[in-house]
This record gives C-alpha cells, sequence and structure tokens, in this order.
C-alpha cells in the first residue's frame, strides 16, 4: 500500500475539523490537527509533514520556510485567501509551491455585513442584554431606518458587490468608491463616486477594500472629518483600513453614530481565542468596547458552515492537483 501524504493543519480551530474531514473523504489524505498556531516558536513541528496547511494567524517567516525545505515539505497550502502571512518570495527562492483559496463565500462576508448594520441601526446588542435583565423598557433603544439612506461602500470586489446588491434590495441609495467601476452594479443602481464624495455624503459606510500600502489607514482623522454627523462605520475588511486611535476620538466627538467592527488592526494574538481569563493590554481595543454604541466581533464574518466546506473542499483540492499534477489554479 502507497504511503499516505500527511498534512499537517496547524493553528486547527474545532470548528474546522468537521468539514475538513468530509471533504478528504474524497482524497484520503492523512490529516493531523496541530492547535498552535505556525511560527518560528513552533517551527520545529512542520518536520513530520509532507504538506503544511496554514491559515491567517500562522508567520511564515523565511526560517519557517528554512525548516520546511530541510524537513522536506513538498507545499505550503494556504486555508484563506489573504496570504500577507506568508514570505512569498522567500517561498519561490526555495521552490516550495504556495496555494490559496482565492474565494470561498462572498455572500458569507456580505451578509455578516448586514447582521452587523443592523445589529447597530436597530441596537440589538442592547435590547438583547437588557431583556435578559428582565429590563422591557423601550428608552434609548431608537433607531433609523434603511430604507432611503445613503450607503457608501469602498471596495465593490466580490464581497462588496455581494453587499451592493443586498443594500439595493433594502431599498438604500448605494454609493460605492473602487478602483474598477463593475458594470452589472451600476445597471443595477450603484452610482459610482470620487472618495471624498462618498465620505462627505454617506449615511453609512462599508469597508470591503484589501489591505495594502494604498488603502491602509484610508478612514483616517482626514477622512473622519470630512464625514457626515452621525455616520455609522462598519469593517468586514481589514482593521489597518481604519486609524483606530483616530475612530475613538470621533466616537468621543459623539460625530460617529454607531461601529461595528469584525476586524481591528491589533487584532493578531488576541483575535480568535478565548482570553477571558486574562488582563488585555490592547488599551485602544479596551477604550472601543466602552462605547454603548460600538459592537466588535472576533473575524467572524466568513464563519458559515457553506464558508467552511469550500474552503476546506478547495484546500484539498489545490493539495491534490499540486500532488499529482505539478500544477494548480490557486498557486501563488
Ligand atoms: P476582491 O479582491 O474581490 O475586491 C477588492 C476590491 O478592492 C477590488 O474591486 C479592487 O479593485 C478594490 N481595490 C483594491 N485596492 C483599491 C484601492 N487602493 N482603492 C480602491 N479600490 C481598491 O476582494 P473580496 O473578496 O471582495 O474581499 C475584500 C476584503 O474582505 C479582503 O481583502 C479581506 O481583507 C476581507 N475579508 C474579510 C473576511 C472576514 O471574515 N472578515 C473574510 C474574507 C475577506
Amino acid at each position: 500500500m502507497s504511503k499516505k501524504i500527511r498534512v499537517g493543519i496547524f493553528g486547527c480551530h474545532k470548528y474546522e475539523k468537521a468539514s475538513f474531514s468530509r471533504a478528504n473523504e474524497n482524497f484520503q489524505f492523512e490529516l493531523v490537527w496541530i492547535e498552535p498556531r505556525l511560527t518560528e516558536e513552533t517551527q520545529s513541528l512542520v518536520k513530520d509533514f509532507d504538506v503544511v496547511c496554514s491559515f491567517v494567524e500562522d508567520k511564515i517567516t523565511s526560517p519557517v520556510l528554512e525548516t520546511m525545505k530541510s524537513s522536506g515539505v513538498s507545499l505550503l497550502a494556504l486555508r484563506s485567501a489573504g496570504f500577507n502571512h506568508v514570505n512569498l518570495n522567500k517561498a519561490k527562492e526555495l521552490n516550495i509551491p504556495v496555494v490559496r483559496v482565492p474565494a470561498y463565500s462572498p455572500q458569507a462576508i456580505a451578509e455578516f455585513t448586514v447582521a452587523l448594520l443592523l445589529n447597530i441601526s436597530r441596537k440589538i446588542h442592547k435590547s438583547f442584554m437588557r431583556v435578559r435583565d428582565n429590563n422591557f423598557s423601550l428608552e434609548g433603544l431608537t433607531g433609523f431606518n434603511l430604507y432611503k439612506k445613503k450607503i457608501g461602500i469602498l471596495g465593490t470586489g466580490q464581497i462588496g458587490a455581494a453587499f451592493c446588491k443586498i443594500m439595493l434590495g433594502f431599498g438604500c441609495e448605494v454609493m460605492a468608491y473602487d478602483l474598477s467601476e463593475n458594470n452589472e452594479l451600476k445597471e443595477l443602481g450603484v452610482a459610482y463616486a470620487p472618495l471624498d464624495q462618498i465620505l462627505k455624503e454617506s449615511d453609512v459606510i462599508s469597508l470591503h477594500l484589501p489591505l495594502n500600502p494604498q488603502t491602509q489607514h484610508i478612514l483616517n482623522d482626514q477622512a473622519f472629518k470630512k464625514m457626515k454627523e452621525g455616520v455609522s462605520i462598519i469593517n468586514t475588511g481589514r482593521g489597518g483600513l481604519i486609524e483606530t486611535k483616530s475612530l475613538v476620538q470621533y466616537l468621543k466627538t459623539g460625530k460617529i453614530r454607531a461601529v461595528a467592527l469584525d476586524v481591528y488592526e491589533e487584532e493578531e494574538g488576541i483575535f480568535f481565542e478565548d482570553h477571558s481569563q486574562e488582563i488585555i493590554q490592547d488599551d485602544t481595543l479596551m477604550r472601543l468596547m466602552t462605547f454603548p454604541n460600538v459592537v466588535l466581533t472576533s473575524h467572524q464574518a466568513f464563519l458559515t458552515e457553506e464558508a467552511l466546506q469550500e474552503i476546506a473542499n478547495t484546500t484539498l483540492g489545490n493539495i491534490n492537483d499540486i500532488l499529482e499534477t505539478g500544477h494548480s489554479a490557486n498557486l501563488l
């Protein structure tokens, strides 16, 4: 019998196991679940595997890749779309192919964005806590309609486009900013506009851009200054799109009506894990949590059964393609 391919799934979460086990029925790899993140501290663990499977919390630096190479790891399979946690140049130099999951379910993230928007527009987070405390008063729970509101969407790629369509269904006026315009969205009624106009006119601003040097802190002090009094902001893109210290200042002045964040610029080492018995040292994050009009979630927008299954199917499919043919459409 030929030896099974051993795949080390690093930084593995319990919620991923079922989808990977189901996907593996088609491939019969030997999947090994490893809870620690793959970093320079844990890199010696790679020596047992033919393939390393990594998530966004890992840090695949030069030394980690060197260890992979010297241990005979033949492939790095990312179970994410993002790859800014991998030193790709080094992987190329060492001839370690890297595959990823470019898209798994834009609707999962778009729908979660809507959930956050409805939460902050109708203060569901407050009423949930209140009713559980036998407080059935409505005082302080007045929200706002989304119907006819101006929604400014930054980034109309796969996720932004899905979110635009849902917001059109709510009867919102949808404005968008992107380097390239999507004709289908324009035909549906989305109005592309310069960034400044969106900042000035939007009642709600939602971020769906990738994080890169051009988009980092796209919402900074200058941008907050231009916004309407009473604007609401949602970020399910990447934390670094917002200059958080500046956001805190504008929350303190009351200019911003409500904020929902699924991502935070310093989330590494905090998000995805249980820190309930610890003292969190990040004062900006702690300050954000004190505002009654701020809702934070822990990078959860992708987390649906459908998205997890798609991630698992594509990841194991990518591994199989590379091992069998040396090629994959999802090779970086
Ligand atoms: P995408 O690549 O399909 O779309 C990104 C859009 O941003 C493109 O239309 C592109 O033209 C535009 N863009 C890039 N740079 C720009 C710039 N400087 N100015 C204006 N527009 C620019 O990406 P997709 O799949 O829609 O994802 C968007 C982001 O959502 C991802 O980069 C990721 O950061 C985030 N995300 C968050 C998840 C979560 O669980 N919270 C899960 C998956 C993705």
